[in-house]
């Protein structure tokens, strides 16, 4: 397939490469053969012969093809919980809302309802790789993995694990013997079903130190050493947290630092929020090379704080977004663009501009820095030769001639007037613009998501 037309993606931290008139070309295996700048449909046989019978797909003038957005961190079993948090902080949001509706996804007709409608919505909004928790269940989080796969979206799918008594006795594993089993379950399903892990892996997934045993997090940091998986859990996300950690791990010298001293900080680690780091954990994880999870909108809601991202970024971390829904009240990452960009706003009001996230920076974390979060940076995130075509066709709204009709609406919140340019394209979709631009969305060149407003020619 030839992808024809605009394309925009990042080229480094704070550039987007914009071309108005490009050529993708993508193999029957979703990697991408060729790249071409500024040139026309019939001439892209001068150099491509073999391509003749090949599909075009064309994005026509005020769209674009931008790579699908990468979420670092999300709980799929929170989405019946979407928007009810109330004025809870982390720990009474936990108990309160939490833990009854991850432990109801026990019911398998139950969670292939929920599971189904959150990768529909996830997807609908371009991501196309997503770091997903599940439950303690090793069916409905294995069930998850099923979905994913069968629909085509890229994920880390990670089965929970906590044995204290900070979760309720009906959520909660029995032993660390039950966790590590369930886990290397879940960890054996997930790879019998896509041996290669071309599209879900597994992720070991500690919920947060809190939630574990000093032995349940050693036994699962040698699980995931073992097993050579990824491993994702939250870190210095609340003060009452912290202080949680601290007293429950006097010998540990930071919260990081407890994740160091089981074996769960590695280059393949998640660490999701991250918002109350010291200079001697941020060290600790840069020593490490874990990743952040940054989930501005979560952060927010539950009023856990401002992660300082321009800093960590200044520090070196590789960052990149989270919806980290419930906490968080929206699946779009383009929804988390916006609001780490107010985040560092925030944070700028409180420091200096140097502060400050640019458009294009926001845009990175969403798409390489993301992939370089879950391990990916080589396959997706941009276009380039060798990658893998996980993208989106972005069409921002056209206005009639004659001004407002009906059916404007339908097309979306973003109308064009045909006189951007391609860098005021940008701006408008990220600050205007919401699912109803997201017209078509493909997987290693698989199409997993389509609109009405999407045409191939
Ligand atoms: N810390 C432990 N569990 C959770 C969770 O489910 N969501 C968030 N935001 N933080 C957590
Ligand atoms: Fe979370």
């Amino acid at each position: 397939t030839i992808y024809f037309g605009a394309f925009i993606h990042s080229i480094s931290l704070s550039e987007l490469e914009i071309c108005d008139k490009g050529a993708i070309g993508v193999d029957s295996n979703g990697v991408i053969k060729f790249v071409q700048r500024d040139i026309e449909l019939a001439r892209v046989y001068d150099e491509h012969a073999d391509w003749k019978d090949a599909e075009i797909v064309k994005v026509g003038g005020n769209g674009f093809f931008f790579p699908g957005f990468i979420d670092t961190h999300t709980h799929a079993s929170q989405h019946a919980n979407t928007g009810l948090f109330g004025k809870t902080t982390l720990l009474s949001w936990l108990s309160t809302y939490t833990y009854p509706m991850e432990s109801s996804l026990s019911d398998l007709p139950k969670a292939t309802t929920v599971y189904n409608n959150f990768v529909s919505r996830t997807l609908s909004h371009g991501t196309t790789t997503c770091a997903y928790y599940g439950t303690i269940h090793v069916p409905s989080t294995n069930l998850l993995a099923d979905i994913c796969l069968a629909r085509g979206q890229r994920a880390l799918v990670g089965r929970v694990c906590m044995n204290t008594d900070l979760s309720p006795e009906y959520y909660r594993d029995v032993s660390v013997e039950a966790a590590t089993k369930d886990s290397k379950a879940s960890i054996d399903y997930i790879r019998s079903i896509d041996p290669q892990g071309e599209i879900v892996l597994p992720i070991v997934t500690p919920r947060f130190a809190p939630s574990c045993t000093t032995e349940c997090l050693t036994a699962l940091g040698a699980l995931a050493h073992e097993e050579k998986t990824h491993i994702q859990t939250h870190v210095s996300e609340n003060k009452g947290e912290i202080d949680l950690v601290a007293s429950m791990f006097p010998d540990s010298s930071s919260y990081t630092d407890v994740y160091e001293t089981t074996g769960l900080l590695t280059s393949k680690t998640i660490l999701a929020h991250a918002v109350h780091l010291t200079a001697d954990e941020i060290a600790l994880v840069k020593k490490r090379d874990a990743k952040i999870a940054h989930c501005p909108a979560s952060n927010t809601a539950i009023t856990s704080g401002c992660a300082p991202i321009r800093h960590f970024l200044d520090a070196g971390l590789t960052v990149g977004l989270g919806t980290d829904v419930s906490g968080g009240f929206s699946p779009s990452i383009l929804e988390e663009v916006r609001q780490a960009i107010w985040t560092s706003r925030f944070v700028a009001m409180n420091t200096s501009d140097a502060s400050k996230l640019s458009t294009e920076e926001a845009l990175y974390l969403a798409t390489r820095g993301g992939a370089a979060v879950v391990g990916l940076e080589k396959k997706v995130g941009g276009f380039e030769v060798g990658m893998e075509f996980d993208a989106q066709m972005i069409k921002l709204g056209d206005v009639k001639q004659g001004g407002d009709q009906e059916g404007v609406f339908e097309e979306g919140p973003v109308d064009i007037f045909g006189f951007e340019s391609g860098d005021e394209k940008v701006q408008k979709w990220v600050y205007a613009g919401d699912d109803r631009n997201t017209v078509a969305v493909w997987v290693r060149g698989r199409l997993v998501h389509k609109t009405g407003r999407f045409t191939i020619a």
